[in-house]
């Protein structure tokens, strides 16, 4: 009797709206087309190491295509090379990926899908050096993936932000304020750089491009003046001072990149009013742009992914990573984009726009 193809599904590091639709998608392309079982780890990598999974049949993806989060549970600190237990009342750090290796073989699984950002990518591809066939699929707010023009999960973030610095506009013009609106992002200004330009910022900073801060203060102070008695600052948790550093919030032990930035809005907040006797506030809007339901695009993105990973994993083309270039999707090995980081580059036509409106980039 033939068997039938089982494939295991995972989604690593930080969450973000369309991973529901993806994994959705992922399952019913392999069930309708393939009549391939499938089942999905939990917590990301971790439950590759602890052989924790769930079955996913027809039944367990319908209905989540608009859900935020994802059904199976993620975790940034899953690293099964370096992954972390807790002994004698501390955590250690073992290389468990042997066990990974032999629970993905006990499960006769011919496949494993990673659904995850670039430090998700990095393990699949040590995964699959020691032989675990890997497709990877491309998710984050940050959209800072390599080799792909677009990562789900952004255009949901994009929209957030912009309906954030909506509001934000309206009590900024009535209370003559500067009010900064710091978005994540990490060392990518996608972010802050779209949401920015979508929500009309006056001054846009993104972690490419190093501002100065006498430029800042002379724009707010020039608005003034020409009777603009509010300016809108959208800053990128990573944009940073000429000649200076990005602002640390915390190191996280055993996350494949353990930085966690934030609060530069604040101490840009202290400066400017100090500068300029302008009463300034700041909003940091966090994890809430890694919340609530996927936008049309994303899910639209999502499923697309998850479609195109599922027809890879059938035809066994292993170790790649489901890519959209233009308006197509294609594939790249998973090598060239692990631990890469895709910025904005400094002769981005989104920059040049932002100019032409008169937004200010603080340089
Ligand atoms: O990569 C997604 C992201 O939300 C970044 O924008 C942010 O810097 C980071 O994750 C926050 O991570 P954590 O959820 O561990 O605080």
């Amino acid at each position: 009797m033939k068997h039938r193809k089982r494939i295991g599904i995972l989604t690593g590091g930080g969450d973000c709206p369309g991973l529901n639709a993806a994994i959705r998608a992922v399952a019913k392309t392999a069930i309708n087309k393939y009549d391939m079982e499938i089942i999905g780890f939990l917590d990301g990598f971790a439950g590759v190491v602890e052989n924790l999974y769930q079955e996913l049949d027809y039944r367990a993806v319908s209905g989540i295509l608009t859900r935020g989060g994802t059904i199976l549970g993620t975790s940034n600190r899953a690293d099964p090379f370096n992954f972390p237990v807790f002994q004698n009342g501390e955590t250690q750090y073992q290389d468990l990926s042997d066990q990974a290796v032999q629970n993905f073989k006990k499960l006769g699984l011919s496949a494993l899908i990673c659904i995850g950002g670039d430090g998700t990518m990095a393990c699949a591809h040590s995964m699959a050096k020691k032989g675990i066939p890997v497709v990877g699929v491309p998710k984050t707010i940050d959209n800072d993936l390599w080799g792909t023009d677009q990562t789900f999960g952004y255009d949901s973030a994009l929209t957030t932000a912009t309906e954030a610095i909506d509001k934000i506009h309206s009590t900024a013009q009535s209370h003559h304020r500067v009010m900064i609106v710091e978005v994540m992002g990490r060392y990518a200004g996608w972010l802050a750089l779209g949401a920015g330009i979508a929500g009309g910022g006056d001054i846009i900073l993104i972690p490419e491009i190093s501002y100065k801060l006498d430029v800042i203060i002379r724009e707010v102070k020039r608005r003034n003046i020409r009777g603009s008695r509010f300016s809108i600052i959208v800053v990128g948790e990573g944009a940073k001072p000429d000649g200076g550093d990005m602002t640390v919030k915390r190191v996280v032990d055993g996350s494949p990149d353990p930085i966690r930035l934030g609060g530069i809005g604040h101490v840009l907040g202290d400066q400017i009013q100090q500068a300029t006797a302008i009463e300034t506030r700041v909003t940091v809007l966090g994890h809430l742009l890694r919340g609530g339901i996927p936008t049309a695009v994303d899910r639209l993105l999502a499923t697309r992914f998850g479609v195109a990973a599922a027809h890879l994993a059938a035809a066994e083309k292993y170790d790649n990573l489901v890519v959209l270039k233009g308006q197509t999707i294609s594939h790249i090995p998973i090598e060239d984009a692990a631990g890469k980081t895709r910025t904005v580059p400094e002769d981005h036509p989104l920059l040049k726009d932002a100019r032409s409106v008169g937004t200010c980039l603080g340089i």
